[in-house]
């Protein structure tokens, strides 16, 4: 993912700079750039590939200027050329960017229409015009920054510099992470703890619609309301390694708080982001000819698979079936000799899921495998690999990865649909709209990150509870239960909303807790039958819906625990309402005092049967 650093000191900046890209190299990128204010006049040097490129021209032409910012870019809009490297300026302006604009065409062709002209292929050089459109009406500097904002629709971090503030330097959060580092006279910006640790003792991330002014001895943060506030001051870990939890106090939360980010970073491998269609390597195989799918997989793989059924099944128009490795390998199922099956894994080394490959193998079966380690088994016995490019995953319990897993599942499930004819082009496009508003979608289910907080701290003394869902919201259900069994030891059961009956509904007493989740889809009304079941039986529920969906159930919410989330489709829902589910399940393992990164008896690749 691509990387921000950003510098005001009273001393020259340029080679600070380049040696805080040189700790953003870790995060991945193809090229780099550096700009800086000096003697009134925007200057800058960029380059395309390795960073010491980027270090031997600043030999050649060292950029003076006391103010600056760098960029290690991951191309996502444009090829790794060096017109398409960050800083990308105009006469006014400067901007490093981390994130992705989802409206950067249309914004593209209403600048094109105004008489702009574009030297890169960029969504970032968009917003550079934008901020330098309403400098030029006379807006301040802030104001220019925060017209634009309420313009962009996407994640986004930004580091910016105005041609006529030459001490301040900006910092702009919307969705990908961003933090200030103080030190002696200088302060800088980046886009992680690790970056920043070489330089600052201390660390203050921004929050999402936060812009901050920073000059050399002070800064002032002021959020979407445009009220000045006091972030956080943190100190840094002493000892940062590449995976460090930095100001988190588990992987497992700082996992759940990358999801935004990695995820944009692990779409942009299967999306060409320029015209919004998919843009997945050649696949060994004639997709249009495939009759029959499988999906197999274990724990939250296995429910990744459950949920990616819906989108094969919609978009290609044929039957899936989902296997649990352990059963599926002994069960010696007939196979369709024109079948694909897809084997679901982070690790690629589950034993169960590698002897289901090796049999599948053995079956004539065509495979592919979805995996977050490159270079694992699964990967090198499959027919082809896509990888989620989700970035080491330390925490036992599976939060970014599976996000990233249903990424990669929907792009397969569309390219199979348009390969066989299911679906036009039109929503080929839909849809792939749809999966890039998927990280600005999470990162607002985070911000109700203390609401949920809150609830779990009512909850810390639970000793069982149910989650139910239908449709795609089953196994969104079963995972959060996976994730509260397995990190705080509470039994949890995830159920299909409508199977309650037939059973389970014995289970239910006074102030039982029942986590409902549902979209206002499709299986709302019958949802809500459900939850009327489980409060006649004093049961005590909290769902999770949209505001159309509370606004529905009318006086009956005023007998629930509700939490209101984005309005969202088949793509972007299982994304959404996974989310505070694993916030739940983390902050009420925090309040047991469990291992929450090493839970009991867990190992995070299970390579033995
Ligand atoms: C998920 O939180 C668990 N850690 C576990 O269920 C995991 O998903 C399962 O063991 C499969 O692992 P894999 O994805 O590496 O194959």
């Amino acid at each position: 993912m691509c990387g921000i650093i950003g510098l005001v000191s009273k001393k020259e900046v340029s080679s600070t700079l380049l040696e805080g890209l040189k700790r953003l190299e870790y995060r991945g990128y193809d090229s780099s750039g550096i700009a800086t204010i000096s003697n009134e006049k925007i200057e800058r040097v960029r380059s395309k590939g390795n960073l010491s490129f980027l270090e031997e021209k600043l030999l050649n032409s060292s950029l003076p200027g006391n103010i600056g910012i760098g960029h290690t870019r991951w191309a996502t809009h444009g090829s790794p050329e060096e017109k398409n490297a960050h800083p990308h300026i105009t006469d006014k302006v400067a901007v490093v960017h981390n994130g992705i604009i989802e409206n950067n065409n249309q914004l593209r062709n209403q600048l094109i229409e105004a008489g702009v002209e574009f030297s890169s292929d960029t969504d970032t050089e968009v917003v550079c015009h934008i901020i330098t459109s309403y400098l030029n009406t006379g807006l301040s500097a802030y104001d220019s920054i925060r017209a634009t904002m309420s313009d962009v629709r996407g994640t986004y971090a930004f580091g910016v510099l105005i041609l006529n503030e030459p001490n301040k330097l900006f910092a702009v959060r919307g969705g990908s992470p961003l933090a200030i580092g103080s030190a002696n006279n200088e302060n800088f910006i980046g886009s992680d703890t690790y970056s920043l640790s070489a330089y600052s003792d201390n660390i203050t991330y921004l929050k999402d619609g936060d812009v901050a002014e920073i000059e050399n001895d002070s800064y002032r943060i002021f959020d979407h309301s445009n009220s000045l506030v006091e972030r956080e001051k943190q100190s840094i870990i002493e000892s940062i390694t590449l995976s460090e939890k930095g100001i988190f106090k588990h992987f497992m939360l700082k996992e759940i708080h990358e999801q935004p980010e990695v995820i944009a970073k692990s779409l942009s491998n299967y999306i060409d982001m320029d015209n919004g269609v998919l843009n997945i390597p050649n696949l060994p195989h004639d997709l249009s000819t495939i009759t029959n799918v499988t999906l197999v997989a274990c724990g939250s793989s296995y429910y990744a698979g459950l949920i990616a059924r819906d989108w094969f099944e919609k978009f290609t128009n044929i039957k899936v079936d989902v296997e649990i490795a352990s059963e599926f390998r002994y069960r010696e199922a007939p196979m369709a000799s024109n079948g694909l099956t897809i084997f679901i894994s982070q690790s690629g080394e589950t034993a169960d899921t590698l002897a289901a490959l090796k049999h599948c193998k053995y079956l004539g079966q065509k495979t592919i495998s979805i995996v977050n380690v490159g270079d694992s088994s699964m990967c090198r016995n499959s027919d082809a690999s896509l990888k989620i490019y989700a970035g080491p995953e330390i925490g036992v319990a599976s939060t970014k990865a599976f996000t990233c897993q249903l990424g990669v599942l929907a792009c397969l499930a569309i390219k199979i649909g348009t390969s066989n004819g299911s679906l036009s082009e039109y929503q080929e496009k839909e849809y792939v709209k749809s999966l890039l508003s998927v990280p600005r979608l999470i990162s607002n289910t985070l911000d109700k990150e203390d609401e949920i907080k809150n609830l779990a701290h009512d909850l810390s003394n639970i000793t069982t509870t149910l989650y139910l869902g239908r449709g795609q919201m089953y196994p969104v259900a079963m995972e959060g239960a996976l994730k509260l069994k397995e990190i705080s030891y509470v039994h949890a059961e995830g159920y299909p909303a409508g199977e309650m009956k037939h059973g389970p509904i014995a289970l239910l007493e006074k102030d039982l807790p029942v986590f409902i989740m549902s979209p206002s889809n499709n299986l709302y009304e019958k949802t809500v039958s459900n939850l009327n079941e489980v409060i006649a039986r004093d049961a005590s529920v909290i769902l999770f819906t949209d505001k159309e969906g509370l606004d529905n159930i009318g006086l009956l919410k005023n007998k629930i625990k509700a939490f209101v989330l984005d309005k969202s489709d088949i793509i972007s829902a299982p994304f959404i309402y996974t989310i505070p589910n694993q916030l739940i399940a983390y902050y009420i393992a925090l309040l047991k005092g469990t291992d929450v990164d090493q839970p009991r008896n867990l190992a995070k690749s299970v390579t033995v049967e």
